[in-house]
């Protein structure tokens, strides 16, 4: 019963909009990408590599999490590597019928004097690009700035953003859509970032922002203040009634991680994720990845975990087609992707009655 309950979700056509590239790596491709780069890990087969890869049900904060991060990014620093993980993104997500992903990630974190931040983007966007002609599986690439890195890093990586930026892409053409502030939320308030949102607006690219993913509400406050078209986690936001309504009026969609909230943990366990709540408020909301590759987990696996904490199978199908309305993408190619959703999910809901 619950094989076909996976194979129906699995069957449903998604996306990822909330995807770190640097954290949806393969296990096997870490080992690889170090034995090509003569990288020594403290492992060399994949079982032996996955306690250092993965992060363990006993993390206990997104620091921790994020501390799993300094073993990949070595390996990143390369335009093979970055390509290569960009394509298999493509391909994993092609796997479980993620028709759309938008890859993010901080260029300025894998460059090198050889290697620069726009050179970082293209690689990943050739990859991307041929991970679409050979599994039909469209992307975007949102630039992170990282909350520990100071002003003139965190400048580089908003100026490739805006060198770029495609404001008017097609779906078949990956291209750099938006700006994205990662990293340790507890330690760096977002309202230091302000700089970067006023000129991304002023631009005309789109914004979302990790925010009330740790302790408060003050960081969505900050968010919604600078007028980002999306919030990464939001998991604080019942705490404050005021802007549940807010978000609802502005029908500002929060990029929900479950497995990602429980394993940071930003909630105590899985029945304690308000996924539901904000669903029942009437907060848009869409089911994502976060770090498929450090969690151990696909996007499928988080629409059982949707099913888990009480959603319906049809308002599940109904949020994967209404994820579409949020792309930051033109909006004839949104609903480009709307239609060709609404026909396959059908087809898919029958399944069950099959
Ligand atoms: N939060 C902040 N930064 C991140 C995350 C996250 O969940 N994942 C990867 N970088
Ligand atoms: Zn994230």
């Amino acid at each position: 019963m619950k094989t076909m309950m996976r194979d129906i979700l699995l069957a449903l056509p998604k996306t990822d909009i909330h995807c770190h590239l640097d954290g949806s790596v393969r296990p096997a491709t870490v080992l690889e990408l170090a034995r090509r780069l003569k990288v020594k890990l403290p492992a060399d087969t994949v079982e032996g590599l996955l306690p250092f890869v993965t992060v363990a049900p006993t993390c206990r904060s997104l620091k921790e999490f994020l501390d799993v991060f300094e073993l990949i990014y070595p390996l990143l620093r390369d335009p093979v590597s970055v390509e290569r993980i960009a394509y298999e993104l493509v391909e994993d997500c092609a796997k479980e019928n993620i028709r759309h992903v938008e890859a993010r990630f901080a260029p300025v974190l894998q460059e090198t004097s050889k290697f620069s931040s726009d050179q970082v983007v293209e690689a990943a966007l050739k990859g991307l690009r041929k991970g679409f002609k050979d599994f039909g599986t469209t992307s975007s690439v949102i630039v992170c700035l990282i909350r520990s890195h100071g002003p003139k890093e965190n400048r580089r990586a908003f100026e490739t953003l805006k060198r770029m930026f495609r404001p008017q892409s097609r779906l078949e053409e990956p291209a750099v859509v938006a700006l994205d502030l990662a990293g340790d939320e507890a330690r760096y308030p977002t309202r230091d970032y302000a700089s970067f949102y006023e000129e991304a607006k002023r631009l005309g690219i789109w914004t979302t922002c990790h925010a009330g993913e740790t302790k408060g509400t003050e960081n969505l406050r900050t968010a919604l203040d600078l007028c980002v078209q999306r919030i990464g986690h939001g998991i604080h936001l019942m705490e404050d009634q005021k802007l549940v309504a807010e978000v609802v009026r502005r029908k500002i969609p929060v990029e929900i991680g479950i497995s990602s909230n429980v394993r940071t943990k930003s909630v105590p366990d899985l029945k304690s994720h308000p996924a539901l709540d904000f669903h029942k408020a009437g907060v848009p909301i869409t089911l994502n990845t976060d770090d498929r590759g450090i969690i151990g987990i696909d996007l499928t696996h988080e629409y059982e975990e949707a099913l888990a904490l009480g959603f319906t199978l049809e308002e599940l199908a109904k949020l994967a087609v209404d994820s579409t309305d949020h792309l930051f993408l033109p909006a004839d190619q949104r609903a480009r992707l709307r239609r060709r959703f609404e026909s396959e999910a059908r087809a898919a809901l029958q399944k069950e009655n099959a």
